[in-house]
């Protein structure tokens, strides 16, 4: 009987309106609702299976690392497993299409897979829609997710994705938002190290940001104006309120305690690069927007992609990369009948990978 492997993949998310601050960090509570889009192909692609030796206990490796066993990853395992009703041992392997750790969030699409992954070898599903027929919708699952990394659960449904909270009794969930328009994320990577402040840490002190309380009391009207825009297709006030937002959430982590400053001189040149050269001097509706790392997201629409790309290889030819990618359709699943040793799986693995759009990765 050949052993069976699950593989999921899960997009990583652009958020337009920032989750920052959380009530709760036990319940993964958000101090603020947030707004995201779903990428294409930036992704995590996580293949899990039982164990061989079950004696060893849950494994993952992610890009080939074996993480060590006091990583927070293994008690998102566990929960996982208990939720889904498992207590065999579980061997996961994860790789990402994109840097790790640089403001991209690999661990919202880390989470997101993750989670798919565990419950389709859980159910034994081949699909998504089996994993439905279970009972786990993608929302249901994204409650769980969450767990792992707030921001993964906007990573299991597709195109805009807002992630909703009632502030009287901390209930959350997760919901698609319709729209017709191809937005593009045009990502600078202005540095893919590490990141030197863990999102988690950063988090926990936004409340001793003197600006923190205005930008909650600023929230829902800034998100009622975006889910506006969204559904009326109207992508310069998406921008504008995008590149707004990323701006304030950067002032909150540049005036908490200990100060949290992620952007570089080369992040603040391409950001005034966009609103200069091409909103300004060209027109384009080209916006910025960052996540907690120095990269700088270009956010334009499909047909001025090219136009973009090359004016930033002009202006910019000192960078090493940089990543188009697209508003997304969500997450998927498969299973394999895999007799494998771990370089099957890599094997595996990297086919996915290389099954992604060709412009996803261009190296300037
Ligand atoms: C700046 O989801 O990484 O990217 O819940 O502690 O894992 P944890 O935080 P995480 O925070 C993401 C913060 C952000 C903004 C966003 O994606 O909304």
């Amino acid at each position: 009987m050949p052993k069976k492997t699950y593989i999921a993949s899960a997009p990583s998310n652009i958020a337009l309106i920032k989750y920052r601050g959380k009530k709760d960090a036990k319940l993964q509570v958000p101090a603020n609702e947030s707004l995201s889009m779903t990428l294409s192909n930036c992704m995590s692609i996580t293949a899990c299976s039982v164990q061989t030796n079950q004696e060893s206990g849950d494994s993952i490796l992610i890009e080939n690392q074996l993480q060590p066993f006091d990583h927070k990853i293994y008690s998102f395992i566990r929960l996982a497993k208990e939720a889904f009703g498992m207590t065999e041992s579980l061997k996961i392997t994860s790789m990402n299409t994109f840097p790790q750790s640089c403001g991209i969030a690999s661990s919202a699409s880390g989470y997101a897979a993750l989670t798919l992954a565990i419950c389709g070898l859980s159910f034994g599903a081949k699909s998504i829609e089996e994993i439905q027929s279970k009972g786990w919708s993608m929302e249901r699952l994204s409650q769980l997710a969450r767990m792992g990394s707030g921001s993964a659960c906007r990573s299991l449904l597709p195109g805009f994705v807002h992630w909703q909270l009632e502030q009287e009794n901390n209930q959350q969930k997760v919901i698609s938002l319709k729209s017709r328009l191809n937005v593009v994320d045009i990502i600078a990577v202005v540095d893919s190290s590490e990141k030197k402040i863990s999102s988690s840490a950063g988090h926990l002190n936004a409340w001793t940001s003197p600006l923190f309380s205005t930008r909650l009391a600023g929230i829902e009207e800034k998100i009622a104006q975006l889910t506006n825009a969204i559904q009326v297709d109207d992508f310069r006030t998406i921008g504008r309120i995008a590149e707004h937002d990323a701006l304030e959430m950067h002032s909150v982590m540049m005036s908490q305690t200990p100060g949290c400053f992620y952007m570089t001189k080369k992040s603040q040149e391409i950001m005034a690069w966009v609103r200069q050269d091409l909103r300004q001097k060209n027109n384009l509706p080209a916006y910025f927007t960052l996540d907690a790392g120095p990269n700088v997201h270009v956010l334009c629409l499909e047909q001025d992609q090219k136009t973009i790309l090359e004016k930033l290889r002009i202006k910019f030819p000192e960078l090493k990369l940089v990543i188009a990618d697209h508003k997304g359709e969500g997450p998927s699943l498969k299973s394999k009948d895999l007799e494998y040793d771990d370089l099957d799986l890599q094997r595996e693995l990297k086919a996915f990978i290389s099954q992604t759009k060709p412009h996803a990765r261009l190296d300037l």
